[in-house]
Order: C-alpha cells, then structure tokens, then sequence
C-alpha cells in the first residue's frame, strides 16, 4: 500500500528535488509519506522522553508517548530508571493513566493485575483459583522499552533493539548540551510539569522552525518588537551562528550585533559565573557567556530554546523542550518543558519560570505566533492543487536561504560545521536528508531487491 502510494519513482524524484534545496510541498501533510514517518523515524530514533528531576523519589513515575506507544517511566527502588509500553499484558488496557505521581505499583483499572516498579506482575485477582497452576506470572511482565538512555539528564529511549548508543547517536550535539545542561553543579531542573496542548501542524515543520528557521522571528513574532520585547533592529535574529550537526541535529547560537551580548551568560546571577568557569571549557564559556538565544534541535522531534526574556529589568534565561508529538500528519501534540539551573537562587527560578510562561508556554506571546501560522500551512495544504506529486504546479517550498552567501567559517570555537549568520536554510536542508535517508532506505533496497 504505502509502497504503491510512495513508489521508488516518487522518492527519486523527491530526492533530486531536496538536493536542490526543494521540498514538494505535497510531502508535508501526505497520508502515506506520514505512515513511513511513524516507522522508519518513530520507530528507529532516540525519543525524549522525560529529564531525570522529574524523577525523584523511588516510586516516582511519569507517562509518556513515543508518538502512538504509551511509555510508563519509573524510577525503581534502586534508583535505576526504567521504561516500560504503558499496556497491561492481560488484554492491553492503558495500563497507568495518571500523568505522574509516585507508587510502589501499578493496578490495572480493567481485571486488577498489579506490577511493581520492576514491570513484574506481581498480582492476579483470584490468581491461582481461576488459573490454577498453569499461569507463570513471570512470564507476564510489562514489556520494556528496548532501549532507554540518559545523556546530561535527558531521558531518551528507542523502540528500536538495534539503535544506535545514544551518545554517537547525539554525537557532536553533546557538546552544546554540556553548555546547556551541564554548566551548573548539579544540573538543570524541571519546573512544574510539562505542559501540553495540540496543535494543527505537522511536526515536521514544527521541528523546522525551532531547529533551524530563525528568519521566521523578525516578520511572525513583529508584535514582540512593536511591544519592546524584543530589538527594534530587523535582523536582531540573524546575528550569531547556525551550526550544522550532522544527523538532522543542529542549532542556532544568537548574539547581539558586535558579538559580545549584553546580558552576559544569559542574565544568570554573577555567583554562578565561577561554576561555569570551572564545569565547561573556555571555548564553551565563550560561547555561553556572549549568547543571547541558542535555539536547535534533536532529530527527529525534539527542539530547544534557551533564551533571555522577561519584562525589562527583569529578564532571565530558562530552557525550553519541547517535543512534537505527531498525532497524524495534520496534527501534534505539543509537550513543553521549563528547566532552570538547580543551582539557582529560588527568586530567580520563579522570575524565569514566569517569563517562560508569557513567552513559549501556551498562551505566551511567540508561541500564539507560531501556532497560528503552522495551522494556516496545514488548511492550505489540503488543496487540490497541493496534491500534485508531478509538479505541474511547480508546488515546492523554498529552502534556498544564505546559499552562494554564507561559507562556513574556520574559526567557530566549537564542532558542527558553523554558518556565520542564523539566516541560512542549511541545517533545514540537512534536517531533510536525514529524513529522508530514513525514510526512503528500506523501501529503496527493497525495490531494487525485488528488481
Ligand atoms: S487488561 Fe489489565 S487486568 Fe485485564
Ligand atoms: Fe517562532
């Protein structure tokens, strides 16, 4: 079916068109190209899934989803963390249903079958009187997830047995996450919980603006300019670095005009500057100390964003994940995290996790921004004329931005390939051909397999 609809023709021609900086502007909401996504890419990547201070207790848990399979997250007595598919093994009911909280076992709400934080089955209502000895009840565990990984307290886990390790799979992003995650001791906390809403969007698009489209800010989010949020300069996004990753990771470091910001190491109070003095490498504190904005993100759905904001005098710096849960090729669920230094005062986390709220948290003022525009791609895409997969139309969206303008530079002090302004349209372009190598490969081979 899926072969038939997205035939090897289809990919070439999609091939040639991304190599050119293209990308057919059916591919976004297509039904089928959405069905290789949840394979080939939900399937097979690392996911975030949750940060170890959401964690804290044994007992603590959290319930997740890798797109459509619900994930139970458990810190054990141990202290080990581990996850499991949030469906009981009697007849498959949601097994855990609360969003988080802590307990020392999960009860089926269906026939009563309980768990421990172990995933093991531990009770069987009327067990042995009404399946005798037969019933093995080790053999009825909850499944875990096959792979589960943590890097700078980021909880990731695959579906996929054979995915790679999660640091090569991260590989050169690590870098820029020790700088965001790793600077203070003690790491970054969550902040309340994670918020969630849903959004008409695809998430592929979602992921694009967060990890590589800063040119979107100075026309989208004007309103922030108009309200003295943000510089009145029309290029203020565009100075800084995009830095390709590799492996559809990347990011965009921002500054101010000349380089040097004026809010050194990101608003975060003179105490702390020592710590990160001594936590990261000089070439690190450079970059962090002169950042305004870092905004990227982590193949395929995780973005981030961790900017200076708040009302003037008051400004702060928080960190903001986000994953774009896909609920369909037209719709994702938004999952929105706030993290600030453990390590800072109380009075500036609670200034910081407010100036999130009226920013990126659902009713703050960019993401309103934001929202409203990736509903619009979505209504005009379900145009007849969109359907057109020969191009008759010439139906392509435009990833051309900054080529035959910017050359990587040779002097970015940290690893990736650096751009020397956030407004070019590489690491969109290298978003897409990881994509694309994914979700084309199997389907290639097998053609050429069966030729
Ligand atoms: S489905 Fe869970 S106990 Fe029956
Ligand atoms: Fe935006």
């Amino acid at each position: 079916m899926v072969k038939d609809s997205v035939n090897k023709q289809t990919l070439q021609m999609l091939k040639e068109k991304l190599d050119k900086g293209l990308m057919p502007q059916w591919v976004v909401t297509d039904p089928d190209i959405y069905q290789l996504e949840r394979r080939k890419i939900f399937g097979q990547t690392w996911q975030f899934i949750g940060h170890e201070s959401e964690l804290k207790e044994p007992g603590s848990y959290v319930t997740r989803w890798i797109a459509n399979d619900p994930v139970l997250l458990v810190k054990t007595n141990s202290g080990e963390i581990k996850a499991y598919l949030n469906s009981c093994t009697h007849r498959g009911a949601h097994l855990c249903t609360a969003d988080f909280g802590n307990k020392k076992t999960f009860t089926c709400p269906y026939h009563g079958w309980s768990f421990n934080l172990e995933g093991e089955l531990i009770g069987v209502v009327s067990g042995k009187t009404v399946y005798g000895e037969k019933m093995k009840k080790d053999e009825w565990g909850l499944r875990p997830i096959p792979k589960v990984g943590m890097y700078q307290g980021l909880i990731f886990a695959s579906l996929d047995h054979q995915a790679m390790p999660l640091e090569d799979y991260l590989g050169d992003m690590k870098w820029y996450l020790d700088i965001l995650l790793g600077r203070s001791d003690g790491g970054m906390e969550v902040i309340g919980v994670p918020q969630r809403w849903t959004a008409q969007a695809n998430w592929k698009m979602t992921q694009e603006n967060f990890a590589s489209d800063p040119y979107h800010v100075q026309t989208n989010h004007r309103s922030t300019v108009e309200l003295g949020i943000s510089p009145s300069d029309p290029n203020f996004a565009s100075y800084g670095h995009q830095i390709v990753l590799g492996n559809g990771h990347g990011l965009s470091i921002m500054t101010s005009k000349t380089g040097v910001s004026p809010y050194k190491y990101q608003t975060l109070p003179e105490s702390m500057w020592p710590m990160f003095e001594r936590n990261l490498s000089p070439e690190q504190n450079e970059i962090l100390s002169n950042a305004t904005v870092f905004v990227g993100g982590i193949f395929p759905n995780l973005a981030f964003d961790s900017p200076v904001h708040g009302m003037e005098g008051e400004m702060c710096n928080y960190l903001n994940l986000r994953v774009w849960r896909p609920l369909g090729p037209d719709k994702v669920e938004i999952w929105c995290w706030c993290l600030v230094d453990k390590a800072a005062p109380e009075e500036y986390k609670d200034k910081a996790y407010k100036a999130y709220v009226g920013s990126f948290g659902p009713s703050g003022t960019l993401e309103q921004d934001d929202t409203e525009v990736w509903a619009r791609i979505i209504q005009v895409n379900d145009a007849l004329m969109m359907e057109d997969k020969e191009l008759s139309y010439n139906n392509l969206n435009n990833y051309l931005l900054g080529e035959d303008v910017f050359e990587p530079v040779d002097n970015f002090p940290g690893p990736g390939i650096a751009y020397p302004s956030t407004y070019t349209d590489n690491l969109a372009r290298s978003i897409q051909s990881r994509w694309f190598e994914l979700i084309s490969k199997d389907l290639l081979d097998e053609e050429e397999d069966s030729q």
